[in-house]
């Protein structure tokens, strides 16, 4: 007949049982593939209803940072204005602007927010109004993406994207 002693001694044993599963967890959880894990590779959704003219996102994918840009009417005109002699690395720039499904206007630009120097981030600042500025070592970039001055070789390379609807971005596919 068990005796209250018995009982003690069941009673720590399991409870040192579930601690023992319990502190395995997370070990056992991070083998798990995790989601984002899962997902590297596979197109994702970029929802652009909220992004205003002049308005900027960055979004991840296979891991690296992608700009998404509403251009502004000026911005348009700028990049359009330059010429092959202002680019060290000459792409006309109706490839490099898109437009959304259902619309006539292109004023997207879906590029790569990783410079082509040594893969800093660039950004909008004061000191290049006409692009992206790479604050490492001063490469500047028309807002399409292509490098006009400093030591980054090439544009910034764009993603493969399409449009599913107005308002529905795909990166990471050209497949509609
Ligand atoms: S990493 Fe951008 S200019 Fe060097």
């Amino acid at each position: 007949m068990p005796t209250r002693r018995d009982f003690i001694y069941v009673a720590t044993g399991m409870v040192g049982a579930v601690g023992a599963a319990a502190a395995l967890w997370p070990f056992i959880d991070q083998m798990r593939p995790d989601a984002d894990v899962r997902a590297a590779g596979l197109p994702i959704d970029v929802d652009l209803s909220a992004i205003e003219p002049g308005g900027t996102i960055i979004v991840t994918w296979r891991s690296n940072p992608y700009f998404v840009r509403h251009l502004t009417e000026e911005e348009i005109a700028s990049a359009s204005e330059l010429t092959e002699g202002d680019m060290k690395d000459y792409a006309p720039v109706d490839g490099r602007i898109a437009a959304a499904e259902e619309s006539a206007n292109p004023e997207w630009v879906i590029v790569s927010a990783t410079c082509t120097h040594l893969g800093c981030v660039p950004n909008t600042v004061d000191n290049a109004p006409e692009g992206w500025f790479c604050p490492c070592h001063g490469s500047v970039f028309d807002m399409t993406g292509r490098i006009l001055r400093g030591p980054a070789p090439i544009n910034l390379p764009l993603p493969p994207y399409v449009f599913a609807d107005a308002t529905t971005l795909v990166v990471g596919t050209d497949q509609a």
